[in-house]
């Protein structure tokens, strides 16, 4: 037989199904239900996927508030860079911006405290991770993401880049200060 020529019986497929394969078809439906309902619960209930909120924004507009929040409340710079580090206020709206191949400023926050966290990008696709905790955020360009943080331990932080942005990804990485009150 080739695959020119017709098969024997035409209708092959028309088989009864076996008892084993329809087990398997119930157990996987069964099985990507259980998937399905554990992505709302898990979002309630787990303990690491954030919520956050989107808006569109575009990056003179998200420069022009970091910028304010940096004329602010810059408390010292670091690196031969003279990256600001920024110690806003308990409560308040707190700007990173990520962009080739930089987070920009640096933030200094308060244990115990609450933030609206903002970030957004002014070129490609980056990602926030924050190191040791595990918390991973895409950060887009046009796109302002707001999380409300609430940082339980006093640490310095590593912050990298977690999508690949192109030569000096690597390279892309800050702090994020915890400090006691
Ligand atoms: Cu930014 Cu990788």
């Amino acid at each position: 037989m080739t695959s020119i020529s017709p098969p024997p019986q035409r209708i092959w497929w028309k088989q009864p199904l076996d008892r084993v394969e329809g087990a398997w078809i119930v157990l996987s439906l069964i099985w990507c239900l259980v998937m399905f309902f554990m992505m709302p619960y898990w979002h309630i209930y787990g303990k690491q996927n954030l919520s956050n909120e989107a808006y569109r924004t575009t990056p003179e507009a998200f420069t022009k508030k970091t910028q304010a929040m940096v004329d602010k409340y810059t408390v010292r710079t670091e690196t031969d860079l003279n990256i600001p580090v920024v110690h806003p206020p308990a409560g308040s709206d707190v700007y990173l911006i990520a962009r080739l191949w930089q987070w920009w400023p640096m933030i200094e926050l308060e244990e115990g405290k609450s933030y609206r966290l903002h970030l957004s990008s002014m070129d490609y696709l980056h990602g926030f991770s924050l190191q040791p905790e595990n918390i991973n955020i895409e950060v887009h360009p046009g796109y302002e993401h707001i999380l409300t943080v609430t940082p339980t331990r006093a640490a310095v932080y590593s912050i990298i880049c977690n999508e690949y942005c192109g030569i000096n990804h690597h390279t892309m990485a800050s702090k994020l200060y915890v400090v006691k009150r």
